[in-house]
């Protein structure tokens, strides 16, 4: 079993909000992410997928593949985007970095799968003190 990940940036501006609870409130529970006029984070994503090494092209997967997955499913959507309002695998959802993970693995996992390998980590940092780690449960 060999281990590939796969780096990707993207910026993209967020609210962290409780729509039942008042900006003061939601001030005070989320501080400086709860800024009702929105903020931005320059989030850095790391995805390890994980399989056997192809005996012929001594690769685990064409890494093109893998890049083009998450670029259409992920960066492209994200990418300069404010995610409360235009991320439609978000929508509805508080965008928390650890919602923001899950979200990210339901949008590529099956594509992965699709190129006969597994996800094994989507590692996501919003900021250089803030990363999550998630692993698909
Ligand atoms: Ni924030």
């Amino acid at each position: 079993m060999i281990y590939l990940t796969r780096r990707e940036r993207f910026s993209a501006a967020h609210r962290l909000f409780q729509p039942g609870l008042s900006d003061i409130e939601n001030l005070e529970f989320y501080g400086s992410c709860a800024n009702p006029n929105w903020h931005g984070h320059n989030y850095v994503l790391w995805v390890t997928v994980k399989g056997e090494i192809n005996r012929e092209n001594g690769y685990l997967v064409d890494l093109k593949k893998v890049s083009k997955i998450l670029k259409d499913r992920v960066v492209d959507k994200l990418d300069h985007k404010n995610i409360n309002l235009e991320v439609d695998f978000m929508k509805d959802m508080i965008v928390s970095t650890e919602n923001l993970a899950v979200g990210i693995w339901n949008q590529i996992e099956p594509g992965l799968r699709k190129l006969g390998i597994e996800l094994h980590s989507v590692k996501l940092q919003e900021t250089e003190n803030n990363i999550v780690e998630y692993f698909g449960k």
